[in-house]
């Protein structure tokens, strides 16, 4: 083994629902596979969470079941961290000094800040406005090398890695610029009603449209079988068939296929069978991750003992990063 230090990388999810099958084969999938080549930071986003409106209650009780699901799906709390972003302090103590180093231009610039502010109209606060500000602080508190990120996300990466240059730029080299992480295989799962766009946790007008992980198996069976196609009756791959080609998808993500193989799976079969080996290949993988889950999300004290130790590490990486900044930004250290 060489001494050379892994990269570092940074992961977050917000406990803002049950999680979709969208986000585990687009990302919590390949958190898993992460932890052998990198130091894995894999935290709660609960502090952003806090940017629309939350019953505090099923608040806190996301929180704990996502750390619940993390443990599920096999992250590792022995070898990596696993915390709940408001258990260190020093998130919301960086969040405000990197403001004081954040132009409202760029903040202006933000599409997902442009797109929340007019779905929630009622509740455009300085928060969501920010939020990108608090983002950039959880990767740069711990000198993250990489950071995975789906499309939504990039444009925070990018402010993220401004914020860093222009202090750095000042201050001298304080922060490490994180470079973005692409995944290998990144499977893009669209909804099941309207596959043109990205299957998401909070898009739930269609209650058909998303599998969440944490679905019954005949809801995801049926779901899967009310999942819309086209009108030839064609098992391929194509820009034409926006349904069947997410339903390959799928197959390919929940069993490790190539799409050459996944078309040759279902090489004459009518899309009623398809969709049935479809769903029977999604509850199949999931269903290990659910017992799992299960047996976690009833440990309170194994939850517990998880977040405690997971914010005593994070703790202590990021005051490290912290201290140097307060000093560089003039704070009296004493
Ligand atoms: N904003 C991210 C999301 O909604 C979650 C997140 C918070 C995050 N802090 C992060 C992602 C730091 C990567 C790095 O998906």
């Amino acid at each position: 083994m060489s001494d050379e230090r892994r990269k570092i990388i940074y992961s977050a999810m917000q406990p803002s629902g049950v999680p979709s099958l969208g986000n585990y084969l687009g990302a919590l999938k390949n958190w898993k596979y992460l932890q052998d080549d990198y130091d894995c930071l894999f935290a709660v986003a609960n502090m952003h969470a806090l940017t629309v409106r939350q019953n505090p209650t099923e608040l806190r009780k996301r929180t704990r079941d996502l750390i619940a699901l993390f443990l599920a799906i096999g992250l590792d709390p022995e070898k990596h961290i696993i915390y709940v972003q408001s258990d260190v302090n020093a998130h919301a103590e960086i969040a405000w000094i990197l403001s004081c180093f954040t132009y409202m231009g760029e903040l202006n610039r933000m599409t997902q800040f442009k797109d929340k502010a007019s779905k929630h109209s009622d509740n455009i606060n300085a928060g969501l406005y920010t939020y990108p500000v608090l983002m950039a602080g959880d990767i740069l508190l711990y000198q993250s090398d990489l950071v995975p990120v789906g499309a939504d996300q990039k444009q925070h990466l990018e402010i993220c890695r401004d914020i860093a240059g222009r202090f750095n730029s000042i201050y001298g080299n304080v922060f490490k610029i994180p470079d973005p992480y692409i995944p290998k295989v990144g499977a893009r799962i669209m909804g099941l009603q309207n596959p043109e766009r990205k299957m998401s946790k909070s898009e739930s007008d269609n209650l058909n449209n998303v599998v969440y992980i944490l679905d019954e198996p005949n809801v995801i069976a049926n779901k899967i079988k009310r999942a819309v196609t086209d009108s030839d009756t064609e098992i391929r791959y194509g820009e034409d068939k926006p349904g069947i080609s997410n339903l390959l998808n799928i197959y390919c993500a929940v069993t490790d296929k190539t799409p050459d193989e996944a078309v040759n799976d279902f090489k004459g079969c009518g899309y009623g069978e398809f969709k049935k080996s479809v769903g029977e290949a999604v509850v199949e993988h999931m269903r290990p991750i659910q017992e799992s889950f299960k047996e976690y999300s009833s440990d309170k004290s194994y939850i517990d003992k998880v977040t405690k130790e997971g914010a005593q590490k994070a703790s202590y990486l990021a005051n490290k990063t912290l201290n140097k900044v307060k000093k560089k930004v003039g704070y009296p250290m004493n």
